[in-house]
């Protein structure tokens, strides 16, 4: 007899671990991807939503009816929105133009207020112009509290507690490196906190676009692509010293590899994940050719699923537009 979930909340995590065998039969080492799109709300922030929300509950007191407003380019939106619906919150999703418009629609749907902007800040992305609305629209709304996304010890600590000990406990301890991508940090920093703690031989490894400014030390912002994946500010999660202490290596790809490697992984694996799942892959096979040899597992976490991108990096002409080359993305039919 199966189990049955009180809520949908009691449905997140403990995501799948697949090993990789097609997509890493040129290289020795194991590879494992952490399937985060499984997660009822299709991505790895519902973990951090649901922390997020109830550290509210602890600290703010919050009563049903609560407003809550959050700045998100789609996922953490949609992992509020349902957590908000279980648990009777109002949500005001703050959005940039880049959002893709299928999340936007499900962040509707599941009851959320959306909140766009589309203009860009002097970084080229958004971040700074989103800022200056939430400051206008927390003055609408004093009584709506605020999360952070980006400075939130309640996202580290979800991730800290959960998918960090699931990576272990799925592979025995034996974890010789963990490829993640760099967004807001919660995940990152949160998984890497856990592994220093309880597995110090671990490597942690952490990807990001060419462009983005997340990470201490990053090489200053230019145009990015990929969704979720960098930011035009420095998060504090990832504020030294602890960046410098849970994290190893720091490796920056471009959208076109990550998008060409999502790809590769949909067609050889049958695993079809967003851009930065396709990034984290891509790293994670390029350190085995190069670091890691036949006894070693390693593991990518990849953040969520690849159909909330049919309109945006699987669509030859959004490709097209931004000069984005990945001519796989024709069938051989299309070409002919
Ligand atoms: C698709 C995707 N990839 C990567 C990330 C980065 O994760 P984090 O914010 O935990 O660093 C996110 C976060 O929103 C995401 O939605």
């Amino acid at each position: 007899m199966g189990n049955t979930c009180d809520t949908v909340l009691d449905a997140i995590g403990e995501t799948p671990m697949v090993s990789l065998r097609a997509f890493g039969s040129t290289v020795t080492p194991q590879l494992f991807a952490k399937l985060e799109c499984t997660n009822p709300g299709g991505s790895m922030k519902d973990r951090a939503a649901r922390g997020m929300i109830e550290w509210a509950e602890r600290e703010h007191q919050l009563q049903p009816g609560a407003r809550i407003v959050v700045c998100t380019s789609g996922n953490m939106g949609v992992g509020m929105a349902m957590v908000c619906a279980v648990k009777g919150y109002q949500l005001m999703c703050l959005v940039d133009a880049k959002i893709n418009p299928a999340t936007e629609r499900c962040l509707r749907v599941l009851g959320a207020e959306v909140i766009k902007v589309y203009q860009r800040d002097e970084t080229g992305g958004y971040h700074l112009t989103r800022l200056a609305r939430l400051e206008s629209l927390l003055e609408e709304h004093p009584d709506a509290v605020y999360l952070d996304q980006y400075d939130s010890p309640a996202a580290v600590e979800a991730h800290s507690a959960s998918t960090g000990p699931e990576i272990l406990r799925a592979l025995r301890g034996e974890v010789r490196a963990v490829v993640m991508v760099a967004g807001t940090g919660g995940s990152s920093m949160g998984v890497a906190r856990y592994f220093k703690s309880e597995s110090p031989q671990t490597d942690i490894w952490l990807v990001d676009e060419n462009g983005s400014l997340a990470l201490p030390g990053n090489a200053g912002a230019a145009p990015r692509h990929l969704n979720g994946m960098g930011t035009s500010i420095s998060p504090a999660n990832y504020a030294p010293p602890e960046f410098h202490k849970f994290i190893d290596h720091v490796v920056y790809i471009n959208a076109e590899e990550s998008i060409r490697a999502a790809i590769a992984l949909a067609r050889s694996e049958g695993i079809l994940v967003g851009g930065s799942g396709g990034a984290a892959v891509h790293v994670m096979r390029d350190l085995a050719a190069q670091h890691y040899g036949p006894e070693d597992n390693l593991v990518a976490l990849l953040p969520d699923h690849g159909s909330r991108y049919t309109e945006t990096q699987f669509d030859p002409d959004w490709l097209a537009a931004r000069g984005i080359n990945v001519p796989e993305i024709f069938n051989v039919e299309d070409e002919a």
